[in-house]
């Protein structure tokens, strides 16, 4: 889940965007006729016309159902042809070091295990010491748990789009290849995050569950758009990086929680963090292996996922109001400190390390230029944070956004 898409929408480093910066298209910001736009640079939301509102003399053709926020300018299948080849013989690579950070089911945790069991006696004493809980924790906290929720419910985005690179895709559905046992496993294991968030904050009784629903629901039907171009490389250089940010948001969560004395949400948050951290691993021994084969290959790919920046899973998020959500969000998680730009440098900064980028030698002279950009990217990322962090803070009144998620009740940004 996570936001570091806070630096795409919202800080100074959006202005550093490279030239393939997504542009958006929204189709239908508002079903009231309240819009929002960003003025970011970097970032275009043309406003068009609301979904039901047929104008004019089309008015009696049933227009088609389009998502309410679009990409529209995508690249598709950048690897070589050859590199197929080469994922296809890392199979066996695959099976020995990858399949086994996987946890047989019966050893797996179930959401059910942190929740009341509802054919116990106990079941409705635990409910009501569940809520007592939860109405000790505010109301900030609630939207950053509710979107990583959200952020988890959209798994079949994120099986799709592991589906979409070249060379390790599930051809049938239930492919024996290494790879595909992979996706459709962590797939299975990922479900799980999203099933015991859900039910913990559908028991709590402090979130609007139908307006968290019709934001799934919209989040599922705009998919994502995160510049992997059908590259394994690519795609697996954004898990690595993406599994590190949720593992660091779960941890954040977790740690509130017990701030806020709910020993059993902290429970729930930490152990979603420890699979994250799992999964975190096993994308990284990947990405190292591509960078022991490839180094060439590895690391341009990592540049150019750096340069495009990461945009976060949740990036079209929509609730049928705001049409700023995703950005809305992403600012209450870091003011709260759940997810922070400064973790986004950390993990650029801590994957540099990991994967021995300053030692890296034999480069052609692109290789060279993406270590020289990579080994010079997160101090630089840092001073442009610093500097936005600055101007944030010179604002005289904090900015109040109201989250449908809340029962409208207003939140700081
Ligand atoms: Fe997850
Ligand atoms: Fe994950």
């Amino acid at each position: 889940m996570n936001m570091a898409a806070l630096i795409f929408y919202s800080s100074s480093a959006a202005a550093a965007a490279s030239p393939s910066s997504i542009l958006f298209k929204h189709n239908s910001s508002s079903t009231t006729g309240r819009c929002c736009s960003s003025s970011s640079p970097g970032l275009a939301i043309p406003l068009a016309s609301n979904l039901h509102s047929a104008a004019g003399a089309d008015h009696h053709i049933k227009k088609a159902f389009r998502p309410p926020l679009q990409v529209e300018e995508q690249v598709t299948h950048s690897m070589p042809a050859e590199k197929v080849e080469m994922f296809k013989s890392l199979e066996d690579w695959a099976e020995k070091h990858v399949l086994t950070l996987l946890k047989p089911v019966e050893k797996s945790w179930q959401p059910q295990d942190f929740l009341p069991e509802p054919s116990s006696q106990g079941f409705l004493e635990e409910v009501e010491e569940l809520r007592k809980r939860a109405m000790e924790i505010p109301d900030a906290y609630y939207v950053c748990l509710v979107g990583d929720m959200i952020t988890e419910e959209a798994l079949p985005t994120y099986q799709t789009m592991l589906n979409s690179f070249d060379g390790v895709r599930d051809e049938t559905g239930a492919s024996l290849s290494s790879w595909a046992i992979w996706t459709r496993a962590w797939t299975a294991e990922e479900n799980r995050h999203g099933d015991l968030l859900r039910h913990y904050l559908y028991l709590s009784g402090r979130v609007h569950m139908r307006q968290i629903e019709k934001t799934i629901q919209y989040l599922i039907g705009c998919g994502m758009y995160i510049k992997t171009e059908n590259c394994p490389y690519r795609g697996f250089i954004y898990t690595s990086f993406q599994e590190r940010a949720t593992f660091i948001s779960h941890s954040n969560t977790a740690r509130h929680a017990k701030q806020h004395g709910d020993m059993k949400l902290a429970q729930i948050c930490g152990t979603i963090a420890a699979d994250e951290k799992r999964h975190e691993a096993a994308y990284t021994r990947i990405v190292e292996k591509l960078f022991q084969i490839d180094p060439d290959g590895a690391v341009i790919a990592f540049a150019d996922m750096m340069k495009k920046k990461i945009v976060m899973p949740a990036h079209l998020m929509f609730d049928g109001r705001d049409g700023r959500l995703f950005h809305h969000f992403s600012a209450v998680a870091q003011r709260l400190g759940i997810y922070t730009a400064k973790d986004y440098a950390d993990i650029m900064e801590f994957f540099v390390g990991k994967w021995k980028v300053e030692g890296l030698v034999g480069l052609s002279g692109e290789g060279k230029k993406a270590q020289e950009f990579l080994c010079s990217l997160a101090p630089r990322f840092r001073k442009l944070e610093k500097r936005a962090e600055e101007r944030a803070k010179q604002q005289a009144l904090p900015t109040m956004v109201r989250f449908s998620w809340i029962f409208d009740r207003e939140v700081q940004l």
